[in-house]
This record gives C-alpha cells, structure tokens and sequence, in this order.
C-alpha cells in the first residue's frame, strides 16, 4: 500500500524531544488503555517465546524513553537501548536503571559490531521510518539476532484498522482536515521487509479496534475503551480490523 510518509528522514525525528513524548503514554485517555494492554502482550510474549527469560541478553533498538526497556528489565538477563536522541535517552536513563544506555545510529556505525542479543525489540519505528531507513535498521537487527532469538517489533500504524479507514473516508469527503499525511503500514509490509533480511514470522499479537481518531481526547469513556479492547485482543477474528499489532519474527531455517 502506498501512504505519503509522515518524516523525509526519520532519524532527526526527535532529536531534542524526550518528557512530552513519555508522558503521552499515561496522559492520554486512549493511547494509555493502548499502552496498558500492549504491555501484558509484551510480558506474556516474552514468557512464551523463551524456556528462561531471566537469561536472555535484551536490546532495544529506537528505545527513546525506555518504555520497553524498562517494562522488560525485570524479566530478561540484562538490557541493551539504543537510540540516536540523546534527549530521549536522558529521560530512559531515569526508567531503565539497569540497562545499558548507547546513543548511535547503529546503521552508520559500528557499536555493537561483535555482539549478539536473543531478544530484539523496536515500537513505533518501522512504520514511521522512511523504505531505505528501514532496510538498513533491518539489516542490523537480522545481523545482531542470536541464533534461536526473537526480534518483536510494531506496527502502530496498521493498514486496513477500523481506524485508518475511517480517518481515510472521513478525509476524503471533507469532514476532516489532514493535519498530517495519512499514512500506514501493512502486515504484508511488515513481513517481506524481516523476510528480505532472512527472518520469519513465529506469532503475532493485534490491539486497537475501536474507531478511534482522536486518541487524546476520545469521545468514549476510558473504563469502557479499555474493556472493548481487552475483549478484542483475545478475538482472532478481530485482528485485520486492529489498528496496532505486535509481531515476533526468528531467523528463518536455513535452506538445504
Ligand atoms: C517514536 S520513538 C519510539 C521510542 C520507543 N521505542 C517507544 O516505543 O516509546 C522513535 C525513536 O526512534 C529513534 N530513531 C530513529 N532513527 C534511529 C536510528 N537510525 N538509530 C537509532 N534510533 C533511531 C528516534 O530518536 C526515536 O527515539
């Protein structure tokens, strides 16, 4: 599916942000319900994916405030973030306590070069990130992913969500104005891009399915926001109309 993209280079995307984008997470009616459910998904995923979570060496590529990073600290052996935004980074290092902190751009240098994680994770890059960014970070994540590991990334920009189509439409007839260009990304998307890079998808997680356009001040109550959805993400059949989905991928057997 072609989108306009919302960034011509993701990576200065927010350089110089840091507390405002933390605090959206918690601040905001929806996109905390969101946050909330996404992170059972994590720890649930986490537990089923690995026989010893406690030993797996962790890097969380794009890690910004440490949302991850901190959510899984207590679970894994010891935790890596990486992100390019000293900024970010500082309010991480207030969450994370534990993890170790590296400010790079891991597809133009070589930190790391020799070392390999059993657990990846990267939220709320890919979709925003422009096609040569992505391949790039691709190729790194595939390359630092230890035999038997698992690279889990999202997908908060879901083509095909109730939301999107009904932000879509709603545009095209003119009774919302395009502050932003309408974007997203598919499952399809998703899955050639770890493909080209040698990985397969393992499982994969889905969240999101009321038709929500204004996550900051939606027009649902909270309590209810969050019972439509945790009742949603546990239906197989609502997952092509959820706007976000988590994915876990491992590298793909290799051929005879
Ligand atoms: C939307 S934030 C996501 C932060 C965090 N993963 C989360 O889910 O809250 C995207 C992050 O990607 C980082 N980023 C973009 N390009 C990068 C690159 N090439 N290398 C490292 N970090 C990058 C940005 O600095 C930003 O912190």
């Amino acid at each position: 599916m072609t989108t306009e993209l919302p960034f011509d280079d993701y990576r200065a995307s927010h350089l110089g942000k840091g507390g405002e984008y933390h605090d959206k997470f918690s601040r905001f009616a929806y996109t905390s319900v969101i946050w909330d459910l996404e992170q059972r998904q994590m720890l649930d995923l986490v537990a089923a994916q690995f026989a010893d979570p406690g030993s797996t060496r962790h890097m969380d590529f794009a890690c910004g405030t440490g949302r991850i990073l901190a959510l899984l600290e207590p679970a894994v052996g010891n935790s890596t973030g990486v992100d390019i935004s000293d900024s970010m980074l500082a309010v991480a290092g207030e969450r994370a306590m534990k993890a170790r902190l590296i400010c790079t751009d891991l597809t133009r240098s070589q930190e790391l070069a020799g070392e390999q994680f059993d657990l990846i994770t990267s939220f709320r890059l890919f979709p925003n990130a422009e096609p040569q960014l992505r391949e790039e970070v691709m190729a790194q994540l595939s390359r630092r992913l230890a035999p038997g590991g698992r690279l889990i990334f999202n997908n908060h920009k879901r083509c095909g969500s109730l939301a999107f189509r009904w932000r879509s439409f709603l545009t095209r007839i003119g009774l919302k104005r395009k502050k932003k260009p309408l974007h997203c990304m598919s499952d399809e998307e998703a899955v050639k891009l770890a493909a080209r890079h040698g990985l397969e998808l393992v499982t994969e997680r889905h969240l999101g399915v009321l038709p929500i356009l204004r996550p900051k001040r939606p027009l649902l109550p909270k309590a209810f926001m969050r019972w439509v959805e945790a009742w949603a993400a546990t239906k197989p059949g609502l997952a092509r109309h959820a706007a976000f989905k988590i994915y876990v991928f491992q590298l793909a057997a290799a051929a005879d």
